[in-house]
């Protein structure tokens, strides 16, 4: 059999046919951006009575977790058809046993009663699980020792996320999502979630997270940079792509329902790679702080138009094969799709 790259003819000499007019274009358009594949990022604090534009996230606020701006939040969005949202807490104060992380009253736990109440089931509500932000070490794990030394214990680490996850799935998310990295924690969370009976709660794991410094601005609106050395020894080394390989193959065996990658723009080639080797999970990549600070300042500066490159950073992501898109620019881009 022949192949259709050796048919005489092909491929086409005049790339440029299809490519005159909207509609051409349009017609033959391989990636597509429809807003329910979108989610939004939303930071609830304890810090504020009302929302606070965050400095490092222009067009982004701190809501307050028992809020009607919050739940105006989410029916503004569902308008649009975003319908899924990953919440991150940010704490009062910050203290040795995270212990705001897995409060019945923490601001994630208040927000997502606040949400289900006035919404019910409509919005998708995904948490994220890790104490960064809650941890006065401001690391995704517990600070224990190795043999040579201070590190970022695991295992202790593993019985605090299964609190939380527990404490979460109470509160009524629908997808737990643990983006600390530690060995194991996918298994963890959904050994608490079922032992609970929490069976039906999903889980989203971060599991190619790579040591990035995309995460600049992020680190800022939660003040959770590690408060000593960094994060290297458990997020994935950005020169290996085989990490990827093998968190997401070890997230997948420990009952992961979907799974991520992250960054997205600079790990283009990684979503691929486990689109292609794991066709049968869904996969998220989260177009993380930083890169969405570039297309905003980008923008700013008058080098490009900011919907334009939006857009093109987006469809980037999803030719590369990401069928969830976490995003920054969820509601901006659902208001262009919805030529608004
Ligand atoms: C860590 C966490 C990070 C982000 C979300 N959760 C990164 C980190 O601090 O290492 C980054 C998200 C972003 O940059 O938008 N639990």
């Amino acid at each position: 059999m022949t192949g259709i790259t050796s048919l005489p003819g092909y491929p086409v000499s005049r790339p440029r046919r299809l490519r005159l007019l909207p509609g051409l274009r349009d017609l033959v358009a391989e990636a597509g951006l429809e807003p329910r594949s979108l989610m939004l990022p939303v930071f609830v604090s304890e810090r504020v009575a009302k929302p606070v534009e965050i400095e490092s996230l222009p067009g982004h606020y701190y809501y307050p977790p028992r809020s009607q701006e919050l739940v105006k939040l989410i029916q503004e969005a569902l308008d649009l058809g975003v319908r899924s949202f990953l919440l991150f807490g940010y704490p009062r104060q910050k203290d040795e046993e995270a212990s705001r992380a897995h409060a019945r009253d923490g601001p994630v736990q208040e927000a997502i009663r606040s949400i289900r109440r006035e919404l019910g089931y409509e919005p998708v509500i995904a948490t994220d699980l890790c104490i960064c932000n809650y941890h006065s070490s401001g690391h995704c794990g517990l600070p224990g020792k190795c043999r040579f030394g201070d590190c970022i214990d695991n295992d202790s680490t593993l019985e605090l996320y299964r609190r939380i996850a527990v404490s979460q799935a109470e509160a009524g998310a629908d997808i737990i999502a643990p983006s600390g990295m530690m060995d194991g924690q996918v298994k963890a969370i959904r050994e608490a979630l079922d032992d609970n009976g929490y069976w039906d709660t999903a889980i989203m794991a971060y599991s190619a997270k790579y040591a990035s410094n995309f995460y600049g601005p992020f680190r800022e609106v939660l003040d959770s940079a590690p408060k000593w050395g960094d994060r290297r020894s458990y997020q994935a080394d950005p020169r290996n792509a085989r990490d990827a390989l093998v968190e997401v193959a070890l997230d997948l065996q420990e009952g992961a329902d979907i799974v991520m990658v992250k960054p997205a723009l600079a790990y283009l080639d990684i979503i691929r790679l486990v689109k292609e080797r794991f066709p049968y999970a869904p996969l998220a990549a989260y177009n993380v702080s930083g890169e969405y600070m570039m297309v905003e300042l980008m923008a700013r500066h008058g080098y490009a138009d900011r919907r334009s490159l939006m857009m093109e950073v987006l469809y980037a992501i999803k030719r590369a094969g990401a069928d969830i898109v976490i995003t920054y620019h969820a509601l901006e881009a659902a208001r262009l799709v919805k030529g608004q």
